[in-house]
């Protein structure tokens, strides 16, 4: 049976309805104590003194915890222990914890907070990734990625150019903020139910900050109201410090942190800064290119590592580069320790290369999706990525052909260029990037996953896996999987929470992966119970075993129609085991940290994106007239929800690339906190005319069903949207100049391009 490509969410009603139970949601148990975080107020400084005798005596409060009342560990890093849970004489940002209130209600913790007086002796920041750069302050060394010769080619090729380049960071603006409701157990253990994508790491990091053992902790996640990478790690310290108060105060205790808060103490997408100097002929087609890239790590190490490496191999986006040296630097900088966020790196990887041959274009006077096409990969030669990966399953042909003719690109990028010519004021431009992403996480060992399934013998069945939901739909993908291996209706399929005591070790749900992993992880258990339900008929009725067909609800054998759950209600009374765990390994991954080479991809998933774009040349607007998404999701295994997360990336991308801007002052405070003043998509900012097709295609790699991730590789057809204001804004010099436009294309910046054009003499 195939998994039925319509389902809608499981939860979908429950979400509507507002009956889905979030961590904020569970009934508080009787005694429960409220926590909330004091926050440093400086950037760089060493505390001198820590006065909390007013906190301390401020109504309600019961308890007051700084650094030094962690039993164990102090330390939250998901790589590097260089992570403090609450800092210790010394603080590296504005919004890092420093101590935390326990109080009889969320706001007398809260108000308590404002009392404390500490007392600074400040040191130095560094507050921008140029500044890291200039001071080689870096989390850890420098990437470098370096195939053939780009020196000489890059003094050998036709034409030339050199840039720079800052792309922004982004909030992960979660509906449902960092929440953890730490309640403790007998014997010194606890159960922790946390709003994290990570529950793993949490019972980790709650067992080393208590000197207990990971069986003494429990995480559960039954959803998260959204997570966007921003709960992969970052979850740590909020889950950690309820724990710690739960475990010392033996009361349960809830961490949720007010929005505001949750702006300053957590990391973001890591802005980027690049340099870049790329050699190219005359057809357009790239001889070499050099780049640096420099992120904003923050104050700590968190995952930035792996973003970078990610966005060292993302650089390459569709494109061939035979000749190429990538670098990456993690900056050291006195800022929130930026983590993972939908893309991980790829995103930031990608736009640079799209950014130099969106300018290649201009200076050669070519239409751009023509020079794109020449440096794609190729399908049996120029297929080997800067990484030594080679690319097997290419398809950004003709998937690109498919949506430059049913968008109509070419006809409706003419009629813009007459729309332009005589229209003073609103200019429209228009853009078709591409999409290849790679789908593993790239550290090897994490892309595992396990599974339990259980038949009752009424014949319903309960699947747990290690992957969290977070709106995704990931428990309805996998009890989809679930129910078409053994032949049943999904209904008859129930997902439970995920929890550390039923599948242990597992990974983030992260990098996509999630239904790639833990779909294959159920199917595994789902076939040994199958297997050995068709013994079992086999016995009963007679024939072959490997005969035995399972299919709506029925098991076939022998010339006999059995009902699934009188079979299974037949086997308990045999003694067959009804349940099973599974296991699942992505084969053929490797990497090496050190050189960055190696296959560190299962596969790569496609896609491309048409955007039309209108501008206000007076005041900086921006309006997407209509977007055509085409997406490469492999064989659906549901295509109702594969296409909300194809809109969503994209929103969510157009979101990072227009209006969404992080301000740090001058001291390192982030003056955009709240969507006061951080502006995230709303309604009226999709698209007019909004066309979503996935593209038909099966994974050439043995996924679940053959399947493609979809997570995260749909936010870059979001590049599109930039690349047309780009194209807007150029036809105010007639095409004939790359405008500087940086993202966020803010209001503000498109104005600034635009009169940047006007004020030349062209
Ligand atoms: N979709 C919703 N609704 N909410 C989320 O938080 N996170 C994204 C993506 N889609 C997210 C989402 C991110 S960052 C990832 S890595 C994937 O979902 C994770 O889930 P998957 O691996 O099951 O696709
Ligand atoms: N994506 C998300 N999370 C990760 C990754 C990745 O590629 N690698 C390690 N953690």
């Amino acid at each position: 049976m195939k998994p039925d490509k319509q389902l809608p969410h499981e939860s979908a009603e429950l979400h509507v309805s507002g009956e889905a139970v979030y961590t904020d949601d569970i009934p508080e148990l009787t005694g429960t104590l409220h926590c909330a975080l004091g926050l440093s107020q400086c950037a760089h400084a060493r505390i001198i003194n820590i006065d909390l005798t007013a906190v301390r005596a401020a109504a309600g409060v019961v308890d007051v915890l700084t650094a030094k009342d962690i039993p164990g560990t102090n330390d939250c890093g998901p790589i590097i222990a260089d992570d403090p849970i609450l800092a210790d004489g010394l603080v590296q940002c504005i919004g890092q914890p420093v101590f935390a209130v326990i109080a009889t209600s969320y706001e007398a913790a809260r108000s308590a907070c404002g009392k404390a007086q500490i007392d600074y002796d400040e040191l130095p920041a560094i507050l921008t990734p140029k500044q890291a750069l200039q001071e080689e302050s870096y989390v850890v060394p420098p990437m470098h990625c370096h195939r053939g010769e780009p020196e000489e080619k890059l003094l050998s090729a036709a034409h030339r150019i050199k840039g720079e380049l800052s792309i922004g960071g982004q909030e992960q603006f979660y509906l449902e903020g960092q929440i953890s409701y730490a309640v403790p157990k007998e014997k010194d253990s606890l159960h922790v139910y946390c709003s994290t994508q990570h529950p793993t790491e949490m019972q980790h990091h709650i067992a080393g900050a208590l000197n207990l053992s990971a069986h003494a902790v429990t995480v559960e996640v039954r959803r998260m109201g959204g997570g966007f990478g921003g709960k992969e790690s970052q979850s740590a310290v909020f889950a950690c410090v309820a724990s710690i108060a739960a475990h010392r105060l033996q009361r349960p205790v809830k961490l949720r942190l007010d929005r505001d808060d949750d702006f300053m103490a957590t990391g973001k997408r890591h802005c980027f800064y690049y340099q870049y100097d790329v050699g190219y002929d005359e057809a357009g087609i790239i001889q070499a290119a050099k780049i640096d890239m420099v992120l904003r790590a923050g104050y700590s190490t968190d995952l930035s590592p792996p973003v970078a490496s990610r966005a060292v191999c993302h650089f390459d986006n569709a494109y061939y580069l035979s000749d190429v040296s990538i670098r990456a630097m993690c900056g050291k900088t006195n800022t929130q320790s930026n983590t993972a966020f939908r893309g991980f790196g790829g995103p930031q990887g990608a736009i640079a290369i799209e950014y130099i041959i969106d300018d290649i274009a201009r200076n050669l006077g070519q239409e751009p999706l023509d020079v794109r096409r020449r440096n794609f990969y190729g399908k049996d030669s120029r297929n080997t990525t800067p990484y030594q990966q080679v690319v097997k399953d290419n398809v950004i042909y003709e998937l690109v052909d498919q949506l430059e003719h049913s968008s109509d690109y070419r006809r409706r990028k003419q009629k813009i260029r007459e729309f332009n010519k005589h229209s003073p004021v609103i200019k429209k431009g228009i853009a078709l990037t591409p999409v290849k992403f790679g789908i593993s996480f790239n550290v090897v060992h994490l892309n595992q996953a396990g599974a339990l399934v259980h038949v009752y013998t009424d014949g319903s069945i309960m699947v747990n896996h290690g992957g969290t939901e977070m709106g995704q739909g990931l428990h309805t993908k996998v009890a989809q999987v679930v129910a078409a291996t053994l032949g049943v209706g999904v209904s008859r399929v129930r997902s439970s929470s995920t929890v550390t005591d039923k599948v242990a070790n597992t990974s983030a749900t992260a990098a996509s992966t999630g239904a790639d992993l833990n779909g294959k992880a159920a199917q595994d258990a789902a076939l040994q119970i199958k297997a050995r339900l068709a013994d079992f008929a086999a016995e009963q009725y007679g024939g072959q075993s490997e005969a035995v067909v399972f299919s709506e609800d029925q098991v076939l054998v022998n010339g006999s129609a059995v009902r699934f759950s009188e079979l299974v209600s037949a086997a308990y009374e045999a003694r067959v085991q009804l349940w099973s765990d599974g296991f699942y390994a992505t084969p053929g991954l490797s990497w090496n940290q050190e050189t960055l080479t190696g296959n560190p991809f299962y596969y790569f998933a496609y896609g491309a994106a048409v955007s039309e774009v209108a501008i206000d040349t007076l005041t900086g607007e921006m309006k997407v007239l209509r977007a055509d998404l085409l997406h490469d999701v492999g064989n659906s295994l549901n295509e109702a929800i594969d296409i909300g997360q194809v809109e969503g990336g994209f929103i969510q991308g157009l979101g990072w690339l227009t209006f969404e801007e992080l301000y740090w002052n001058d001291k390192g405070r982030l003056l955009t906190h709240a969507p006061s003043t951080y502006k995230i998509p709303a309604v009226n900012d999709c698209p007019v005319d909004f066309r979503t097709t996935l593209f038909d295609n099966e994974n050439q790699a043995d996924t679940i069903f053959r399947s493609k991730a979809a997570g995260e590789p749909p936010l870059l057809l979001s590049f599109s949207v930039l690349f047309a204001i780009r194209d807007a804004v150029a036809s105010v010099a007639d095409y004939q100049v790359n405008p500087k436009l940086e993202a966020p294309a803010t209001p503000e910046r498109i104005l600034q391009a635009v009169a940047a054009l006007q004020s030349m003499d062209h």
